[in-house]
């Protein structure tokens, strides 16, 4: 498997991914196991390979197998969700800072062809991810839908992301995360880890216009 950015010539295969796993086409049987919500069209991608440089991808070979989008907020405030996280964010203090719109990004979503996750995808992508991103933010900010119980143990328990705060939005209830950027995974410790997960009931609830990702 190869971990890269993602260029204009896989477009095709990240929006055949997202229609694989989006909340209004996944197969029922999949939904236990997580989806997506944020529809990206062709021309969010190509914004965020062009001016974000914050599409990165799993792929063998040509096909896509996995993708991670990272962007500035500027990127996100499209997005309603993510304007109530732009406005809440200096009430947010990590290792002795506040965050800002500067010295913070918006993580996720992140979504992994189902025949390659529990298999180290997860960690290598977000690595290289977070790698990708590090030079120009001091904090990852990412959010996780209470309602994605495996993205959270993903996340939470084995990436060692940090909870900072539980918020609502549309009525849907979510986690808010950090992650120190200058810190690569531990994949030691990953791989250490049997992480014990509960089970959930899967629902999503529709917003109004634009629609959030659940992480
Ligand atoms: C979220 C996602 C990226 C995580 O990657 P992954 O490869 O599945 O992650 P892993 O399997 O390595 O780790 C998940 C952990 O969740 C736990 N888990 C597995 N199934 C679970 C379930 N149905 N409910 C809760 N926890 C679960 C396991 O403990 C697992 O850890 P383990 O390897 O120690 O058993 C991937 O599942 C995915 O793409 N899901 C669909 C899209 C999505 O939900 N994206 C996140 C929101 S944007």
């Amino acid at each position: 498997m190869d971990y890269r950015l993602a260029t204009a010539g896989d477009l095709a295969g990240v929006l055949a991914l997202q229609s694989k796993y989006h909340v209004t086409t996944i197969r029922e049987a999949d939904k236990k196991d997580g989806f997506v919500t944020t529809l990206f069209s062709a021309e969010l991608l190509s914004e965020l390979i062009d001016r974000e440089q914050g599409l990165f991808l799993a792929v063998e070979g040509s096909v896509v197998l996995g993708y991670a989008m990272a962007a500035s907020w500027q990127y996100w405030s499209r997005w309603p969700l993510f304007q109530q996280m732009m406005a809440d964010l200096p009430n947010i203090r990590v290792r002795g800072e506040s965050l800002t719109l500067e010295n913070s990004y918006q993580y996720g979503p992140i979504c992994i062809d189902g025949t390659w996750r529990g298999k180290g995808v997860l960690e290598s992508l977000f690595e290289r991810a977070r790698a990708g991103m590090a030079g120009r933010y001091r904090h990852l900010v990412t959010f996780i839908n209470q309602i994605n119980p495996r993205s959270y143990a993903a996340h939470v328990g084995k990436l060692g992301l940090e909870v900072v705060k539980t918020f609502t939005f549309n009525g849907n209830n979510y986690h808010e995360l950090v992650y120190d950027t200058t810190r690569p995974v531990d994949r030691a410790r990953v791989a250490s880890l049997t992480v014990a997960f509960p089970t959930n009931e899967v629902g999503v609830a529709e917003e109004g216009g634009l629609r959030a990702a659940p992480c």
